[in-house]
């Protein structure tokens, strides 16, 4: 594959952009009336709309053929289709066969995918039942970071709202004080912790999983302690070595990374907050994204264009951040969610051959929960040196009885889209002038049920997918975390030890020493 900067499609759109660089987003509305139903897409319950972006027909077309160009069309296949594809770990990437889009009989390691998939699900209802109908359990508290956490936690917090089983919390910093200030208000006889983790090594994971077990050790009342844990894992013997019985243990497998890891036996905590069924429904949410993303023509294909238009804007326009703004409390952490999922996939800076990228991969992606955003960071987006693309994610009906409050906050949305793009001159007053000319895509679910969560992760998920393939990067794997990982462990034996270790670099070591006066 060739250096992707000396593609034709890729200077093509060099030169495009040239061609585009004055051109307003609000003088290509005056042009065509038609431009929201050119530029949007509907799928089951859910309305994609991009016409206030810098694209014409024209655009669309070339950036389509760049993606196809790419092999955008058999690199997906072979993701569905179980390929190797994360070659670094040697591994498939198969999160989509979780919701049943792949071959029934897709073998990998020997094992059949999808009756992996049918038994743990039924394995995930079985326990989900037996904790939800369980009254001495009224308190379940995941352990996880990463993928591992944040899936789960934003799923839940998104859907809550329909929660009917036992309060369930998340916690994953190692710092200790989340932890303890959690256990405060529990009572250890009626508390079940979740250790999740893919790998069963995380050292934050492991911490917080230790002290629980002391918790559960120094309260009599708790007669076997093994029964209030479960483990969601693909190291299985670590998970035992803990102490959590081989009924209580769900497993991962090598083909579900993290960040994708929402739709595994991850998703536990939304099984027994919400129920099986509603878990159910939110892998046919993703499904029905899945098909969307391998059936849909590249000029309909919601993620496809959600990818190419991201490209567009970092490659060609030279903008380095994302927005994500999603206009609805219950998903107030989508946005880390999300940074995780873009940021940890495509923040890479060599290609899947090793070379040093010649051109930019992941820029920075930040939000926070619409209207909140617009009393902190929206200034900038509005008249800041920096353009920032946003994403608004609404609901048309709201999960709670205000209509009205409801009705202004989907208000809200629409007028901070229509003032980034539309502007508003004053000239007189410099300061009051906004030169408008902002792009951003909107979102319109009917409503924020499992069924449509499940496909906006979907959505998002293939976005990244296709901008790896464009980006020529492994998207699936991430070494960018592990060289600071070993230099915590080197610099937690210098402090514990207090030993001078010369391999310390001055500004570490002399931190060290203060850090123990101060302590
Ligand atoms: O942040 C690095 C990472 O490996 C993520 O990819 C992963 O989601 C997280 O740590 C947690 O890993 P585990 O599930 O193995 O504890």
């Amino acid at each position: 594959m060739p250096n992707r900067q000396n593609m034709p499609q890729w200077i093509a759109l060099q030169a495009h952009q040239n061609e585009m660089s004055a051109t307003r987003i609000q003088d290509l509305f005056k042009n065509d009336t038609q431009r929201f139903d050119n530029f949007s897409i509907g799928i089951q319950g859910c309305v994609f709309d991009y016409s206030k972006h810098k694209i014409t027909d024209e655009t669309m077309d070339k950036l389509c053929a760049l993606a196809k160009a790419c092999d955008l069309e058999q690199h997906r296949d072979a993701m569905f289709a179980g390929d190797i594809i994360n070659k670094s770990e040697n591994r498939a990437v198969l999160h989509t066969a979780l919701r049943g889009s792949c071959d029934k009989d897709l073998v990998i390691d020997g094992e059949n995918v999808s009756e992996y998939v049918t038994s743990t699900l039924e394995r995930m209802r079985i326990l989900s039942e037996k904790i939800r109908k369980n009254p001495q359990i009224t308190d379940v508290v995941n352990i996880g970071i990463g993928g591992s956490d944040l899936g789960p936690r934003m799923a839940y917090k998104a859907l809550n709202s329909r929660s009917d089983g036992p309060n369930m919390y998340f916690i994953s910093n190692m710092d200790a004080r989340a932890l303890a200030q959690r256990l405060k208000g529990l009572e250890p006889k009626n508390t079940l912790f979740i250790i999740s983790s893919k790998s069963f090594k995380t050292p934050e994971t492991l911490a917080n999983a230790q002290l629980v077990k002391e918790w559960l050790n120094d309260n009599s009342n708790v007669q076997n302690i093994n029964d209030h844990f479960i483990a969601i894992t693909s190291n299985i013997e670590a998970a035992q070595d803990f102490g959590i019985t081989d009924n209580n243990i769900l497993t991962l497998r090598d083909w579900i990374g993290g960040r994708m890891s929402i739709c595994s036996a991850v998703g536990l905590p939304i099984a027994i907050a919400n129920g099986f069924d509603a878990f159910k429904s939110l892998l046919e949410g993703a499904r029905a994204a899945d098909e969307h993303f391998q059936n849909a023509p590249f000029e309909k294909n919601i993620p496809l264009i959600m990818a190419m238009l991201g490209i567009w804007y970092r490659n060609f326009w030279g903008l380095s951040a994302q927005a994500v703004l999603p206009y609805s409390h219950g998903l107030r952490e989508l946005p880390i969610y999300m940074q995780q999922l873009e940021m940890e996939s495509n923040g890479k800076g060599v290609s899947k051959n090793g070379d040093a990228l010649a051109y930019a991969s992941s820029g920075i992606v930040f939000g926070e929960a619409g209207t909140n955003a617009q009393h902190t960071f929206m200034q900038l987006l509005h008249q800041g040196t920096e353009i920032i693309p946003a994403d608004f994610i609404m609901f048309a009906r709201a999960n709670h009885e205000h209509s009205d409050n409801h009705t202004k906050l989907l208000a809200n949305a629409l007028a901070q889209s229509d003032a980034l793009m539309q502007g508003h001159a004053n000239k007189s007053e410099p300061y009051r002038n906004f030169e408008g000319n902002r792009p951003s895509s909107i979102f319109i679910f009917d409503t924020l049920n499992p069924y449509h969560l499940g496909m906006l992760i979907a959505l998002y998920e293939h976005k990244v997918f296709v901008q790896g393939i464009v980006w020529d990067i492994n998207s699936f794997d991430q070494w960018g975390v592990e060289l600071g990982k070993l230099n915590a462990v080197e610099i937690e034996k210098a402090m514990i030890d207090k030993n001078e270790n010369k391999l310390l670099n001055a500004s570490t070591a002399g931190l060290i020493k203060h850090i123990e006066l101060k302590s």
